[in-house]
């Protein structure tokens, strides 16, 4: 009999029980959490997965503890037929798309906090957030017993947050970042991006130009704050009026200086309208 992919599955007696059968013919696992929306950058998380691992679990859920109360929760893009029909043509082994109820049973107390990491950038603008996704996220790797775990470079902060929680938390699982995939005019994916107005469309592709010519002066030597500072007016005169941070941060630690030698990357959050948009490159 032929397996029909992914097998949808809601529960996490459910998914444990594939997990299982998988482990025990030797099978290595591999888990790509996303909040659905599947556009080009999950699919290639996806792929490095399927590359990488024997199995592939991708899980769908739009995570409530990760939003504010005045956030975008309600009207966040989802479409689970959608996404099933890329993770089928993909052949991605298992969807697991929990309801709330399933990730959050009554009675739920328990947060995890991961300090230092969360509190710049996305972590200042958002102080809830943080704690929402090293929540969910430890929850899933904890559920999927997976051995890797594939996250988009696109979220950078996230991916150096859900790596020291795993680290932290003795979790035996190696989290695997992935470069961020990009539309032909450089603005990075994002499930976000449906949000844009055609106006704000055009013009959102300034953050990408932006943060690499900032990149650009600073390994030509510029002080970072000088570099970011003019990387704001490009910003401002090309039309984006609310530019949350543009920082350039050690790759590592987020500290705002760096060791000779230490990678460090310029890190970006705009409002276009009503939508923010991230994104990073390496200096
Ligand atoms: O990056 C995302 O889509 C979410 O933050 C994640 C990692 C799936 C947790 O809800």
């Amino acid at each position: 009999m032929t397996e029909s992919k992914p097998l949808v599955v809601r529960s996490v007696a459910a998914m444990r029980r594939e997990v299982a059968r998988w482990k025990a013919a030797g099978e290595t696992v591999g888990v790509v959490p996303t909040m659905g929306a599947l556009h080009a950058g999950h699919l290639s998380l996806v792929r490095s997965a399927i590359a990488g691992c024997d199995r592939v679990i991708v899980t769908i859920f739009v995570n409530p503890t990760q939003f504010a109360a005045n956030e975008d929760l309600d009207s966040y893009p989802r479409g689970e037929a959608a996404d099933l029909a890329k993770l089928a043509e993909l052949g991605a082994d298992l969807a697991f798309c929990p309801n709330p109820d399933e990730m959050y049973p009554d009675g739920f107390a328990t947060s995890v906090k991961v300090e230092g990491l969360t509190e710049v950038m996305c972590g200042a603008g958002r102080p809830h957030h943080f704690g929402g996704v090293a929540t969910v996220v430890s929850k899933l790797f904890i559920q999927s017993q997976a051995d890797r775990a594939y996250f988009g470079e696109k979220d950078f902060q996230q991916c150096l947050v859900v790596t020291r929680m795993a680290r932290d938390l003795d979790i035996p699982i190696e989290v695997v970042p992935v470069e961020t995939v990009r539309a032909a005019d450089g603005l990075a994916m994002s499930s976000r991006n449906v949000y844009l107005s055609d106006a704000h469309r055009t013009i959102a592709p300034v953050i990408y130009k932006t943060i690499r010519d900032v990149a650009a002066s600073v390994r030509e030597g510029q002080a970072p704050a000088a570099a970011a500072a003019h990387g704001v007016e490009a910003l401002k005169a090309a039309g984006i009026e609310r530019v949350e941070y543009l920082d350039v941060r050690d790759a590592e630690t987020l500290a705002e200086e760096w060791p000779e030698g230490r990678a460090a990357r310029v890190f970006i959050a705009v409002h276009l309208g009503e939508t923010r948009l991230i994104d990073n490159v390496a200096v």
